[in-house]
This record gives C-alpha cells, structure tokens and sequence, in this order.
C-alpha cells in the first residue's frame, strides 16, 4: 500500500503542518504494509497552468515542462495521499492551488477513483474548517473518497497530535476495506454525471478523454 505525503509549507521539517501531517503518517505507517513517501512543493517546481488544454488533449501529458508529471504520476500509483498545508489566507497554500490547477485532467477524468485522501492545516487563529472542506472538495472533484481532515492552531497540543495519528489509521483502513462512504459517493456521481456532459460536449476538442471516458463505459 502506498501512501503519499504533499506538504506545502515552505518551511519543509520546521513547519508545524508538517509536524501534524508525519503524525498521521506514523498512524498509516503502523502498519507493515505500508510504503510511505513525502513530496515538499518546496523542494520542486510547479508552474501555474496555462490553460492550454494540452493535458485535456493527450492525456497524462503537459506543454509546461516541470516537475507536475512526476507528481501526478507519483499521485496515481498511491493509493492514499495526504494533503499538508498551512492556512494562508483561509486556502490553501499558493503552492498546493498551484497543484490543483495542474491536475486538470484528474478532475475531468475522476483520476483519483478508488482512492482515499486525508487533509491538514495548521494555522495561527484555528479556523480552518473552509479550507479542509476546500481538501475534501478537491478529492471528490478527483473521484477519490476524503477519509477525514485533521486542523490545529498553533501550537499544536497532544489531543491534536493523536487526533492526527487516528487520521492515519483510519486512512489505511479505507484503503484496506475500500470502505464505501455512502453520501460522498452519491456527491462524486453527482459531479461525474456534471462532467459528463462536458466531456460530450468538447469531445471534438479533447480527443483522449473522450476515449477514456469510453474505455471506461461511462458515456
Ligand atoms: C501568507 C500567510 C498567510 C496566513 N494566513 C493565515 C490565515 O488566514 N489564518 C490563520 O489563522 N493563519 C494564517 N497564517 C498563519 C499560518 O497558517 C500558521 O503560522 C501556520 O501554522 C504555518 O504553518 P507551517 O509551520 O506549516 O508553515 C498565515 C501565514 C502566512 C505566512
């Protein structure tokens, strides 16, 4: 099982949403079968997306050359992923939107089908509810199901600190049981069902994610 751990603090190991985050990560990594890898934005380069539609086009592919492909292939073969950022602003991270936007494709494909995600904030004044609910939002938008979201002002106490290890556990056990969550699959359908006809509409202009649409039985 492969977990991946996207921390957008710049401040890498000194950051406290990361400190919350590798908490979380101890709760996956508890168990043996876990394979575990942490990607800092700060260490790669993400530019912002161009809109060019390339990705919509040829799939899996981008005009910008960076560090997106390796990320979003890193994304696709895990099977849990959690998402690190501070509050900035009441959002996340430059760096994480930054992300988002570069996977356009797993929004309009439903890349993240099949997998589960977890989120974390930290932040100065503790009101980080908009910006988990914005992690979760991404997730379903992705296809993937949100195992849960832990947030904590700063500094972060001891409940916060287990509560982020049980985000791990619970992470994992979703993977393992690939536990169904009843009302946020009828909220991932909902937007499929919305993308749909999109992707019928432009399916001139997207070539590729039309037949992926079709490979898959969904039109
Ligand atoms: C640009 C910027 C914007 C911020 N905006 C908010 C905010 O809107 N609300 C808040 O509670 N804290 C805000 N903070 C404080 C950080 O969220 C907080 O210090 C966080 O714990 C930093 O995480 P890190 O140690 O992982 O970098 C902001 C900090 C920065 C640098």
């Amino acid at each position: 099982m492969k977990i991946l751990l996207i921390s957008s603090s710049p401040r890498r190991e000194g950051s406290l949403t990361f400190l919350l985050a590798n908490e979380v990560l101890r709760g996956c990594a508890d168990n043996e079968s876990v394979e575990a890898e942490t990607i800092y934005l700060s260490d790669v380069k993400i530019e912002f997306c161009r809109s060019c539609e390339v990705c919509h086009k040829d799939i899996d592919s981008c005009s910008i050359k960076d560090d997106i492909s390796m990320i979003l292939k890193k994304m696709l073969e895990s099977d849990g992923i959690i998402l690190a950022s501070p509050n900035y602003i009441n959002q996340v991270t430059a760096s994480m939107k930054a992300l988002f936007d570069r996977s356009s494709h797993f929004i309009h494909c439903k890349r993240l089908l099949g997998k589960y995600i977890a989120g974390v904030i930290s932040s100065g004044g503790g009101q980080d509810k908009g910006v988990l609910d914005y992690m979760m939002q991404y997730s379903h938008i992705c296809g993937a199901q949100y195992s849960g979201g832990t947030s904590s002002r700063v500094p972060i106490g001891k409940e916060k600190m287990e509560e982020a290890y049980l985000l791990g556990k619970q992470l994992v056990s979703d993977i393992k049981e690939k536990r169904i969550y009843p009302e946020q699959i009828e909220n991932i359908e909902k937007i499929k069902g919305y993308f749909k006809k999109i992707i019928q509409i432009r399916s001139s202009d997207w070539g590729e994610e039309y037949q992926y649409w079709q490979d898959k039985g969904w039109l």
